[in-house]
C-alpha cells in the first residue's frame, strides 16, 4: 500500500454543495476516510492479528444517508460547539443569560440544530493528513463569539489517527469537541460489541438525572458497571437493571479521567479477543463519554456534559485572549 493523502468527490448536498472524501493511508495497511461533510471519519481501515483489515468504525457508504438517516447519531463527526447536552440550553456567561438551541427534549445537545457536524469544513491535504478549517458564526445555534476552528487528522506511521483540535474567538464563548466515532475492533456490521474488552482510566464519574443531565456531583465508579478500571467484556456489564446504567438505558456516561497532569495521557484501552485489534486512546481531555449503542461503542474525549452550568467542573470558557487546544490520539495494534 502507497502512503500518502488523496481526494475524490463523495456527493452533493441539496442546496448544491460538493462533499469530498479524503483518503489518508499509511505504510502499514491502515487507511482512513475523511469527508469534508462534519469533518466525518467515514472509515477507519486496520488488519487484525492475520493482516486481513476491516472497517472498525460505523459510517455510511452515501452522503444521502449522513444528511438524512434518523435518528441523527454523529457516526464519526466533529461534535461542537459544545458536545453533549446543556441543561436547557442556557447558561451564564459573565453575569449574562446565554440562550442555545434546543434540539434533544428541552435541552441542547452536541452543538444545537446544525452543529460542526452537519457543517461543510474547507479541508486542505498535508502530508499524512488533512487540516479542516470552518468558522462558526457570532450567534450560530445562540454561541455568542465569532469562532475560528481548525481541526487536524493525522495518520501516523505507527497506525494511530491523531486529532488536534485548536479554536479562537473574538467574544467569550464556550467551547468543548470532540470525535464522535463509534468503534467495532471485529468489524462493522458484525453485530454487538459485547464481547469487546475495555479499560477506561478513570476512577470517577459524573452522575446523571433521568434528562442525563449532570446532577453537578462528581461520584467514586467504585462498585458500579463504570468502573472499568481493569479490563472487563463488557457483556459481563450490561446489566441495565444497575440504577446508573437504567437512567441511561446502557452505557452513555461521563467518566472522569485520572489524570497526572494536562499533557496527552491514556484513556482507555479495548481489545477484541475475536481479532486480536486493540484501540488505545490518550487525550489531553478531562473526561470521556462512553456510549454503547449495541454495535459500537464511543471513547467521546470531552470536557464534562453542562460545564457552563456547572462551575465546579473544569472550565469550558474560552476568552479572546485565549487559544482552545485539545488532541487524542487512537492507536491500533493487535495482540
Ligand atoms: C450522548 C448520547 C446521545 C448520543 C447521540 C452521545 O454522545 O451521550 O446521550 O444519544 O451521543 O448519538
Amino acid at each position: 500500500m502507497t502512503a500518502g493523502v488523496s481526494s475524490q468527490p463523495f456527493g452533493v448536498l441539496p442546496d448544491g454543495r460538493a462533499v469530498e472524501a479524503y483518503t489518508l493511508t499509511n505504510e502499514h495497511g491502515m487507511r482512513v476516510v475523511i469527508l469534508t461533510y462534519g469533518g466525518i471519519v467515514q472509515s477507519i481501515e486496520v488488519p487484525d492479528r492475520h493482516g486481513e483489515p476491516a472497517y472498525v468504525t460505523l459510517g455510511f457508504a452515501t452522503l444521502d444517508e449522513y444528511v438524512t438517516r434518523e435518528p441523527h447519531m454523529y457516526r464519526g463527526a466533529i461534535v461542537g460547539r459544545f458536545a453533549n447536552r446543556i441543561a436547557h440550553g442556557e447558561f451564564a456567561l459573565d453575569g449574562r443569560t446565554i440562550t442555545l438551541a434546543t434540539n434533544r427534549g428541552k435541552h441542547h445537545l452536541h452543538g444545537g440544530s446544525t452543529g460542526f457536524d452537519r457543517r461543510v469544513w474547507t479541508t486542505r491535504p498535508v502530508p499524512q493528513g488533512v487540516v479542516l478549517t470552518y468558522t462558526s458564526t457570532d450567534g450560530e445555534e445562540g454561541y455568542p463569539g465569532t469562532l475560528d476552528l481548525e481541526v487536524t487528522y493525522t495518520l501516523t506511521v505507527e497506525n494511530a489517527l491523531r486529532i488536534d483540535y485548536r479554536a479562537s474567538t473574538d467574544k467569550t464563548t464556550v467551547v468543548n469537541l470532540t470525535n464522535h466515532a463509534y468503534f467495532n475492533l471485529a468489524g462493522a456490521g458484525s453485530g454487538s460489541v459485547g464481547g469487546h474488552v475495555v479499560e477506561i482510566n478513570a476512577s470517577r464519574f459524573t452522575p446523571v438525572d433521568e434528562d442525563l443531565i449532570p446532577t453537578g456531583e462528581v461520584a467514586k465508579v467504585d462498585g458500579t458497571p463504570l468502573d472499568l478500571r481493569t479490563p472487563t467484556a463488557l457483556a459481563s456489564r450490561m446489566d441495565d437493571a444497575h440504577p446508573e446504567l437504567r437512567i441511561a438505558g446502557g452505557f452513555d456516561h461521563n467518566l472522569v479521567l485520572d489524570r497526572t497532569g494536562p499533557g496527552l495521557e491514556p484513556a482507555a484501552r479495548v481489545t477484541e479477543p475475536g481479532s486480536g485489534r486493540v484501540l488505545s486512546a490518550h487525550t489531553t481531555e478531562p473526561g470521556v463519554q462512553f456510549f454503547v449503542p449495541g454495535d459500537g461503542l464511543t471513547l467521546e474525549t470531552q470536557h464534562f456534559p453542562d460545564s457552563p452550568n456547572n462551575p465546579q467542573f473544569p472550565s469550558t470558557v474560552l476568552r479572546p485572549t485565549q487559544t482552545y487546544t485539545s488532541t487524542t490520539i487512537y492507536a491500533f495494534a493487535v495482540t
